[in-house]
This record gives C-alpha cells, structure tokens and sequence, in this order.
C-alpha cells in the first residue's frame, strides 16, 4: 500500500485551507498561545494534480494539533512545501487556529532541514556522535532560519501573548526573539534527548546553541536525566551558574527555569477510540486476517534511532526458541517514511527490507508469514485499530526523547488485554515502570520479553496495565501543558517582581 494512496483518502484534511485573516484567540485564557515549531501538522505537496495537503507524522505535529484545537491560538511553522498562502485556519473544516506558515527555500530546506537539524543536531542529541556530520555553512543557515521564525514570531506576538518554542530545529530562537520582543514570557520545550555534557560537547557551536536556548524563561525536558545533562553542560561549557535543587540557570544577568515535564498523551481521546465499536470490529477483522494468531507490534517512523533491526532480529530469536509459537504468532511492523533524501535513513531501509525478506523466507510455512511489514503512514484512526488488536507491542528504541506509541498502546487497552515490551532508553521509560522493560542491543533479552509478554498471567497483566494506565490519565496531555505554562507564567511573574524590586532600591 502506498503512503499516498492512503492520505488522498484522508477525510480529516479533505478540501481547500481556507486563508485565516484575524488571530484567534484562547477564550477563557488571559494569554494568547503562539507556539512555534519546524514541522507542521500537515504538509504541502505540489504534484501535476495541483496544491495538497498531508498530515504529517511525529511527536510534536500531534501533541500541538490536540492542543491547539482544544484551546485556540497561533502556530508558526514551515509547511514542508512551498506555497502562497501565509497564514491558513485549521483544522480546515472547523477551524479551531491559525497556521502561519515560515516559507524554506530549497538551500534552506538542504542546510538546515537536513542538514543541521537531521545529519548535526538530532543524531548528536540521540548520542550518536559518529553518524554527526557539523559543517559551518549550515550552522550559518540554521542561525538564518532560526532568525526567520523568530522575526514572525515577534511580529505575530500580541502585548499578552505567552511565545512556546518546539524541540531542536529552533534552538536559538528564544534568545532571538527576547532581543525584540523583552517583554514576552518565552518557553522551550526539548522533545529530544539531551546528551551527557562529554558528548555535547563535540558541537563546534556548543557555547552559541546553549545561549541561545538560555532566552527562555523556561526549558522544559522530558526526563530529570536530560535535565541533569543539560545543567551540567550550562556549568561546564558555559561557565553558568546553576541551582540544581531550585533547577535554575543564571546566565547573562537572567535567571532561567529548568524543568522536567514528561509529556503526555490525550488519554480520553484513545481510550475513546478504542473502546469504539466500529474500531473493534476493525481491529477484530485484522486480526482474524492474520488467521487470529497472537500479534505482536512495532509501529516507528523508520528512524535509526528506533531500533527496527534489533527487533527484527529478536523476533527472530524467539522464533528460533519457541517452535510452538510458528504459524501462531505474528510480528506486525508499521514503519513510517521518513527524512528519505538522507543516506542512513535510505541505507535502514535497505537493511529493514533485507532483514525482514531474509526471516519471512526462512520461517513462513503453511499460508504463514512470519512479518507482516507496512512501509507506510496511517492516520490516528487507521492505528488505533492495530493498537487494540495487538497482544503485544515491541518498542525498541536504541534511545529515544518519550516515545508516545508507547503510551498510546497502553491507554488504547482499557481491558487490560495487552502487554507493552519497552526499551529501558526510551524517556517514556523513566515513568512507565511497570512495562517490561528492555536493552535493545541484548537480542537474546528481546526474544525473553516477547515470551514473557506472551505468557504473562492475566492477574499480572492487569495489575500492570491498570498501574501503567493510572499513571496516563493523572499526566494526560492536558496536565502537561497546564503544568509547563502555569511554571513559565510563574517564572516570569518572579522576574518581574524581582526587577520591580531591584529598581526601588
Ligand atoms: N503515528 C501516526 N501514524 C503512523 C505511525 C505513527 O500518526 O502511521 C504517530 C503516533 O500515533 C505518535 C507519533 O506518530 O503520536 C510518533 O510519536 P513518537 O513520540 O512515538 O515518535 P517520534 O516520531 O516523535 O520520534
Ligand atoms: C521527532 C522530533 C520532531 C519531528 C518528528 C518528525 O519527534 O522531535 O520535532 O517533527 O520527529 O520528524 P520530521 O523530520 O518529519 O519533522
């Protein structure tokens, strides 16, 4: 199936952006919300048919949609295209914000897309130094771009708006956007991991990344570890001054906050879904065409980062063990297409395609077929029903920021009738401690905890699942966002009283 087949027949973005001409605001909030970030929840594609749009597939594309629909605002990022439009209200058919659009060109799109942000930044923060590939013209271009965002930014921004910068790609914009506009509260949050200082430390422009972060009033990662890498890089590269129990950074004469805020999910959201009827019947008819065998899921973007190849080899391992589980059980393999112009991702490909021909050819008998592999991108309704069918889902991630599959399988089994297998180095780890949890580089341990998932006791299971799912719906998305906007009005609130202070003395 072809990725493109199946988003032409997406309903969710059927039909014309309409141009958006006023900004909408958060009823109900004294602030207006401008969140900004590269990607956007949908993409522009160009083709002979004309102008269309896609939904993009991604950690903060989806958080901020959920976000932004239920609580208006402005949202700056490129549309991973080129068009005329500027500013779009969305979701299209009921417009809930506004889209404004930051336009690439082609060099931009080049240097700092793929090339700072993809072959620089986001190995380095996967820690993954020898794949990094730092060059100046592009550290120039991201310094450009960043720029960019930043001027809309302080142009969109009205005298009460609260500005919240998205992940890597625009590190630098917070200081950018603090030297026009002083007076707004900025807030970063990192959907990435942080590195160990010794390892940040290999990027040429360290110090000028970490000052321009430090323009926020407050950064915000998702584990107390990235948190802990990140003070201790402020300390050592920069020479800043940092408060590890009130967590904050002084740096250039300006205190800022840091924090750990694990991101959540729209918990009601999936569990509706799931406990749909039409979605269970889906998720009943794929699994009795996979011949009502026990299934197992892996659902990634193909990313190097995602550990696709030590999950295919320990699939095959408990193969290999359990004789009994041929033609029984079924590992089910969603990968998404992404950053494919870049080498690694092309040569993964290679590679994943290879691996999973070589097990089928070994070990498919009898109409079975060991893997099932689909090299394409379902919308949230389209997955739910995988979520629900599976048995098991096999998230292996060698490193990875959160990983929101991972809390989305679980809220997706409101009977308790799966089991999440999760690589000890994913962030959401650090909080989802009654999952199996795995070393992904431990193949003989992966083909362990698909047995143990598999033959778990139903009392076991769902004393799990009903911990892991408690912990969700206490820390959904909702109470994520409250809790970063309430800390960085708060932050700025103080800032305020202690200039005020300093100047009546
Ligand atoms: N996703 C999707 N369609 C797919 C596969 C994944 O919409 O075919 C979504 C998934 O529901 C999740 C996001 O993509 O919300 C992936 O987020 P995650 O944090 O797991 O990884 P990231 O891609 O951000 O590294
Ligand atoms: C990760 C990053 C996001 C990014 C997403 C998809 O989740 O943290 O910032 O949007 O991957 O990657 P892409 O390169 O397609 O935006």
């Amino acid at each position: 199936m072809s990725s493109g087949s199946k988003i032409a027949r997406s309903a969710r973005y059927k039909g014309a952006l309409y141009d958006a001409t006023r900004m909408r605001r958060r009823p109900g909030h004294p602030y207006n919300l401008v969140v900004m970030s590269n990607r956007a929840p949908i993409r522009i594609v160009r083709d002979l048919a004309g102008e269309r749009i896609e939904p993009t597939v991604g950690g903060v594309g989806g958080t901020f949609e959920h976000l932004l629909e239920e609580h208006g605002g402005t949202w700056i990022a490129w549309p991973g295209g080129r068009t005329m439009q500027k500013r779009v209200a969305m979701p299209p058919h009921s417009p809930k914000f506004d889209l404004v659009f930051v336009d690439l060109n082609e060099r931009e799109v080049s240097q700092f897309y793929y090339g700072m942000c993809n072959q620089g930044l986001w190995p380095l923060m996967h820690y993954m130094t020898p794949i990094c590939h730092f060059n100046r013209a592009q550290w120039n271009t991201y310094q450009r771009v960043n720029m960019n965002f930043a001027s809309i930014a302080a142009t969109e921004a009205s005298a009460n708006s609260i500005v919240w910068v998205q992940d890597f790609h625009l590190a630098i914009t917070p200081m950018m956007i603090r030297a026009r506009r002083p007076e707004l509260p900025i807030g970063l949050f990192w959907h990435v991991p942080f590195p160990p200082e010794e390892i940040f430390r290999v990027f040429p422009w360290r110090r000028e990344l970490l000052a321009g972060m430090l323009g926020s009033d407050l950064i915000g990662f998702h584990t107390r570890s990235y948190l802990n890498h990140f003070e201790s890089a402020c300390e050592r590269i920069l020479g800043a001054k940092v408060d590890r129990d009130r967590h904050e950074v002084l740096f250039g004469g300006r205190t800022v906050k840091v924090g750990a805020f694990p991101l959540g999910i729209s918990y009601q959201y999936y569990e509706g879904l799931a406990t749909n009827p039409r979605v269970r019947d889906r998720a009943m008819r794929l699994r009795r065409s996979l011949g009502d065998n026990k299934i197992v899921l892996g659902v990634d973007r193909l990313d190097y980062t995602k550990g696709l190849v030590q999950r295919i080899l320990g699939f095959e391992r408990f193969l290999e063990r359990n004789p009994g589980a041929h033609r029984n059980v079924t590992l089910v393999l969603i990968a998404v297409p992404s950053r494919t112009k870049i080498r690694d991702y092309s040569d993964l490909k290679r590679q994943v395609d290879e691996q999973v021909g070589r097990i089928i050819g070994r070990f498919s008998s009898d109409g079975w077929v060991p893997i099932r592999y689909l090299y394409t991108q379902f919308e949230t309704e389209d997955l739910v029903p995988y979520y629900v069918a599976s048995d098991v889902a096999l998230l292996t991630p060698l490193r990875d920021g959160m990983n929101l599959v991972a809390k989305e399988y679980v809220a997706c089994h409101p009977g308790n009738e799966g089991m999440l297998v999760l690589s000890e180095f994913a962030g959401a780890a650090e909080e989802m401690t009654e999952a199996l949890l795995v070393n992904p580089y431990d193949v003989d341990q992966i083909a362990t905890r698909i047995e143990e998932a598999l033959e778990m006791p139903a009392e076991e299971r769902g004393a799990r699942m009903t911990a892991l799912r408690e912990n969700l719906r206490a820390n959904d998305l909702e109470q994520w966002s409250s809790n970063f906007l309430s800390t960085l009005s708060g932050s700025r609130a103080l800032e305020q009283s202690a200039a005020a202070e300093a100047g009546a003395d």
